[in-house]
């Protein structure tokens, strides 16, 4: 495309999870459509946008404060278009509370309503004072153009919203009830995907075990559908929920060769006790058992997680028992964080747990679960892997891209390798990082 001075630019600031990262390329869609191109500054954006995350205190905060810096280059540039989207506006009250914390908000559009983002610029454009749309309906979330933001890993949508009221998440309140997509719609646009040369799909759904088509046809089914498509190319989907996940999907997953073989099963906590309290809906016994028919039928699977500290009715025991399940499952790696209440949570009503313990316990199981990382890594020093090159490495001269397993090799390479499968001898293992070697 040819770029003229009256050329406008548009930046688009992302928080939380890998569906906001793909609302994100939505909202960029729409906005390329409209004839902005993307920039990385601020500075130099004629529109920027906040998509935002609210799932913790701390990615509102976050979010918030970056907002804040936006006051005064609206200053400097009058016309510039401030736009605040995505699950933190969401929540009821929100929207009025950050307008009046920052006056130069422009366009407020909530989780539903991304395809307003076009007549909201244009209704800003034409005097309009502000554009708000935050009616949550997630049967309003339509096929909107992509602009995605890397060539080898594409994310694809197949179900939104969430239904299960975990005690402590907000995600029900700001996405709304679940919806599945279409299976010939999502089949359709994977083909697309594919067919652009996108190496790597992730199918993506708050609980993609609970997917069901419109042929009644569960989760196995689509995945089953999808592992008949010819070609080499890798899939992934997350989250996997411990309380619908059905053992068909590992054994649709062991017969085939383009389903990696790496599942993301939040565990949340080791204690029965917690995970009722959390509604989670499952125990550790079911957990357990699902840990061992996967290792039992896929002995080399990448088993990822999200374990949580400080949830209310946490004791010492259970934080134990948490401890006590991570060592005995040895994850490949786990996200961790630190219990926060949000607003409209039945978990945030109750008797809270003081700081200073959080911190301990989170401390502790963050420790605990590096060491595991370090050993799981070290066992495959020697082993030759396949990896998908995805981007340059933070380490000089070096790209880096992931095993089918889900881990992260780092190894020299350039931008010509970006986007090729390649055959990697794991050489060396540096606190979390694995390197290794070419063999091709
Ligand atoms: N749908 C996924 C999780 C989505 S949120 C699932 O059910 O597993 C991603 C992770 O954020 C959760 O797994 C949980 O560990 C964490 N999380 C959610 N709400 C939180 C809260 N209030 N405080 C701290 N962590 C939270
Ligand atoms: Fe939140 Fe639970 Fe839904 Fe996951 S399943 S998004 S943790 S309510
Ligand atoms: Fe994701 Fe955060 Fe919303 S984790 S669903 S962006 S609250």
């Amino acid at each position: 495309m040819q770029v003229n001075s009256s050329q406008k630019y548009f930046n688009i600031i992302t928080y939380g999870c890998q569906m906001n990262v793909h609302e994100s390329e939505k909202l960029a869609g729409i906005l390329y459509e409209s004839g902005y191109l993307p920039c990385s500054e601020m500075e130099k954006a004629d529109i920027i946008i906040f998509n935002t995350c609210c799932i913790r205190d701390n990615a509102e905060k976050k979010a918030e404060s970056k907002i804040g810096m936006v006051k005064k280059l609206k200053k400097l540039k009058p016309s510039l278009i401030v736009a605040v989207c995505g699950c933190m506006v969401q929540q009821k009250g929100k929207a009025d509370e950050l307008i009046s914390k920052f006056p130069f908000i422009d366009i407020v559009l909530g989780t539903s309503n991304s395809k307003m983002l076009k007549s909201a610029i244009e209704k800003i454009n034409s005097g309009l004072k502000r554009f708000i749309d935050i009616e949550l309906d997630s049967s309003k979330i339509e096929n909107l153009p992509a602009l995605r933001s890397d060539r080898t890993n594409a994310w694809l949508n197949i179900m939104y919203g969430c239904d299960n009221f975990c005690t402590y998440c907000i995600v029900p309140y700001v996405r709304g009830r679940e919806r599945s997509r279409n299976k010939q719609e999502i089949l359709c646009e994977l083909y697309g995907l594919l067919e652009k040369g996108y190496k790597e799909i992730t199918l993506l759904g708050q609980n993609v075990n609970s997917y069901k088509s419109e042929d009644g046809e569960g989760f196995d089914g689509l995945l089953s559908e999808i592992s008949k498509i010819n070609g080499k190319f890798r899939l992934r989907f997350m989250t996997s929920h411990p309380k619908d996940f059905n053992e068909n999907i590992i054994d649709i997953m062991a017969d085939s060769p383009n389903i990696c073989n790496h599942i993301h099963l939040p565990l949340q906590s080791g204690s029965d006790k917690v995970l009722k309290d959390m509604n989670r809906k499952y125990n550790m016994e079911k957990y357990l058992s699902i840990i061992d028919y996967a290792r039992k039928i896929i002995p080399d699977i990448g088993i990822t997680t999200d374990i949580m500290v400080g949830f209310p009715t946490e004791t010492e025991e259970d934080f134990e028992q948490t401890l006590n399940a991570v060592k005995t499952i040895k994850f490949s790696s786990a996200f961790t964080f630190v219990y926060s209440p949000r607003r409209f949570t039945a978990a945030s009503k109750m008797e809270q747990i003081d700081e200073q313990t959080k911190r301990k316990r989170i401390i502790e199981l963050v420790a605990l679960q590096n060491k595991i990382t370090a050993e799981n890594n070290k066992k495959l020093i020697g082993k030759d892997m396949e990896v998908l090159t995805e981007d340059f490495s933070r380490y000089e001269g070096m790209v880096c891209g992931r095993t089918d397993c889900g881990r992260m090799v780092n190894f020299e390479g350039n931008q010509q390798d970006i986007g090729k499968f390649m055959s990697i001898g794991i050489e060396k293992v540096k606190t979390g990082s694995m390197f290794g070697k070419r063999r091709d």
